[in-house]
């Protein structure tokens, strides 16, 4: 259950800033996190204010902050919670500048699935003339995924489902699979060279992203980083071994704070750039955040999701 509730304006600590919030991100583990699960990593109880970060203006700072921070349009990560509201504390450190011109709400979008694209292309090594297949391109990181392939010269297949297939193919991926079709898997490897595809990058785990992996050239990449079916892909060590194909998953893309700034500072710069340019799908204001979370759960939405704070 989410519930708006109020509380007493927070008090920035030593080194710490209180941002005025407009625009909180969601993400899909948020929804899987509020429902209980994974208490090993993320031991959240109620009532706990979630959200994992936000964009907005400094409007308090706590000792030892520079003052030339007061106003500026920041983004930051707020840690496991704290984010869906319209004011969060955050440490001044931790703050990333938002280049003038950019829409708070374009910034807000990029917070989680910016640093982890840009990563992902990183980890996987994608060079252009690679044929990179992105599963589950109608999310949020796919979405981008789609759009680095396309910016970096790649021939990018975009897999996903139903009637968001005419929203991922305005992306412009050279190929899109519908991965409903019970042929989807030759489908897709119709699409790529013979040996098959360079890259892999699975957003959606479970059978899906199993499936997915026999369509991995030899010396190849795959990264098994999703799970909204479920569960992470499963992949068989010896066979990628004996084909030479590198594997990776969830614990190439969690980052050290550092990594994560840097990550996300370049991540604007791409958006100012026009390289990345996220969709937002849909947004609700804090008040509708449940609503925002039923969607999600549902797959009822299209690239990113965005709590708006200011109304
Ligand atoms: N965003 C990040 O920065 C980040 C960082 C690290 C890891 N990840 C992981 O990457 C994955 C994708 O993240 P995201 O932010 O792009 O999430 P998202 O925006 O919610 O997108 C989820 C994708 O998975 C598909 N999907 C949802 N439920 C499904 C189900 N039950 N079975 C099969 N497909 C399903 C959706 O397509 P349909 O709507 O058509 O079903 C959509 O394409 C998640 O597992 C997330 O934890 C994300």
């Amino acid at each position: 259950m989410l519930q708006l509730v109020e509380q007493p304006d927070p008090v920035p600590g030593e080194g710490q800033v209180v941002i005025d919030v407009e625009v909180a991100d969601t993400l899909w583990l948020e929804t899987a996190v509020r429902s209980g699960a994974g208490q090993d990593y993320w031991p959240m109880r109620p009532p706990y204010v979630p959200g994992n970060g936000v964009a907005g203006r400094v409007m308090r700072l706590g000792a030892g902050v520079d003052s030339g921070l007061n106003g500026r349009r920041v983004v930051a990560h707020t840690g496991n919670e704290g984010g869906y509201a319209d004011r969060a504390v955050v440490a001044a450190d931790a703050l990333s500048s938002v280049p003038d011109g950019l829409d708070l709400t374009v910034a807000a979008a990029l917070l989680h699935d910016g640093p982890t694209a840009l990563a992902l292309f990183d980890i996987t090594k994608v060079s252009p003339g690679d044929a990179v297949v992105v599963i589950g391109a109608s999310g949020g990181l796919g979405v981008l995924l789609v759009q680095l392939g396309r910016a970096c010269g790649a021939r990018v297949v975009a897999v996903a489902r139903g009637a968001k297939l005419d929203r991922v193919r305005e992306l412009g991926p050279d190929a899109v699979i519908d991965s409903e079709h019970p042929d989807w898997l030759a489908q897709a490897r119709a699409t790529l060279p013979a040996a098959g595809a360079d890259v892999v990058l699975d957003n959606v785990g479970g059978g899906l992203g199993e499936a997915s992996f026999a369509l991995v050239a030899p010396a190849g990449r795959f990264s098994g980083h999703g799970t909204p079916s479920g569960r992470f892909a499963q992949v068989d060590q010896t066979t990628a071994d004996r084909h030479g194909i590198v594997v990776t998953g969830i614990e190439a893309v969690q980052m050290s704070e550092d990594d994560l700034k840097r990550y996300t500072e370049r991540a604007l710069r791409a958006a100012v750039a026009g390289t990345l340019a996220p969709v937002i799908g849909q947004t609700f204001t804090l008040d509708q955040a449940g609503s925002a979370h039923a969607a999600i759960e549902s797959r009822a939405v299209f690239g990113k999701t965005l709590l708006i704070a200011r109304i």
